[in-house]
């Protein structure tokens, strides 16, 4: 069979789903551990029909333009900010994500990384492994209790959710911020409540929402001021929702007693100050890297490109406007 549909997939996706590709189209992947720049893709994207891509990679007009044969655009991943969506929908381009497989993933990071802020687990595996374990001293690493504290949770999407949920066995106050009222948040107890009041009550505050125009430093100065002294701050949504110079100058004068960070306003480059401070842990964009969840993801991909160049229906679309 001549495989005339060309697809490219700028980062290296499980090999379950470029295999499904691989039966119907030509396929191109970026097997590099950097991310393509914007004249790499548009020199690679000429004569695709399909384009896979991660979270770094900006996919707007001028992207588009040079593909004249591209279909979809589907993003490894549930946040598209960095797809022009709307640009996008006129040229009559599908765009696909991949919610929903993820969720769970993301939520349980979300508990890892508030766990380890909670109990201090990257400076005491750095404690032992310097050898400055000599004892189990009563007053060694103390860290807090999580049962019985507020979860503050920013976003109460399907993300937000499941973090706030998973909290119930903690016996722990959910207050969450969202436009609407969360039904399934209301039934465990959960109350919905302005941002200021999450800030000023919550011992964890977390991030769920997605990266627009609103949401860009939805978090500063003025909001980490308002937080509690003992307060945690958990960002695994977009780097950009945080003000990381505001960040890094709360965690230096103990405004805050510690973050989180998944991601970041520059990635992969990060703030040298947060770099250098102990009361931060800092992951690589990592929230929805667990094995099962990324081979789920890839397989969704290569289905939702095979669906589009097929004339297929499509699970995940992001603008079905273009269908009419
Ligand atoms: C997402 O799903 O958007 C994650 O950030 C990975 O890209």
């Amino acid at each position: 069979m001549q495989k005339k549909w060309q697809v490219l997939i700028t980062l290296d996706i499980p090999e379950i789903g470029i295999r499904m590709l691989k039966e119907c189209c030509k396929v191109e992947v970026n097997k590099k551990d950097v991310a393509l720049s914007k004249k790499e893709i548009i020199a690679k994207l000429r004569d695709k029909y399909a384009l896979c891509c991660g979270a770094e990679d900006v996919i707007d007009a001028e992207v588009m333009d040079s593909a004249p044969n591209l279909k979809i655009i589907a993003r490894y991943g549930v946040g598209y900010d960095k797809v022009d969506v709307k640009a996008a929908t006129k040229r009559k381009i599908l765009v696909t994500n991949t919610p929903e497989v993820l969720t769970d993933a993301v939520a349980e990071m979300t508990w890892c990384l508030l766990f380890c802020l909670a109990r201090r687990i990257v400076e005491a595996d750095n404690f032992v492994r310097k050898g400055k374990f000599k004892r189990s001293g009563p007053e060694s690493l103390l860290g807090i209790d999580i049962r019985g504290k507020t979860l503050g949770i920013i976003g109460a999407g399907k993300i937000g959710t499941a973090v706030a949920k998973k909290s119930t066995g903690f016996n722990m106050d959910i207050l969450y911020c969202e436009v609407v009222k969360n039904n399934e948040l209301e039934k465990i107890g959960g109350k919905k409540v302005e941002l200021n009041y999450l800030l000023k009550h919550a011992d964890f505050v977390s991030l769920h929402v997605p990266l627009t125009s609103k949401t860009t430093h939805l978090v500063g100065e003025r909001e980490l001021n308002i937080m509690k002294k003992t307060a945690y701050l958990i960002n695994t949504s977009r780097g950009k929702v945080v003000d990381e110079v505001a960040l890094a100058k709360a965690l230096n004068g103990k405004q805050i007693a510690g973050a989180a960070l998944d991601v970041y306003e520059n990635e992969p480059q990060i703030n040298r100050e947060l770099l250098g401070m102990r009361n931060v842990i800092l992951t690589p964009h990592i929230s929805s890297a667990t094995k099962e969840t990324r081979d789920k993801m890839s397989i969704m991909v290569a289905k939702d490109c095979i669906a589009v160049l097929k004339g297929e229906k499509l699970s995940h679309l992001v603008n079905p406007e273009v269908l009419g």
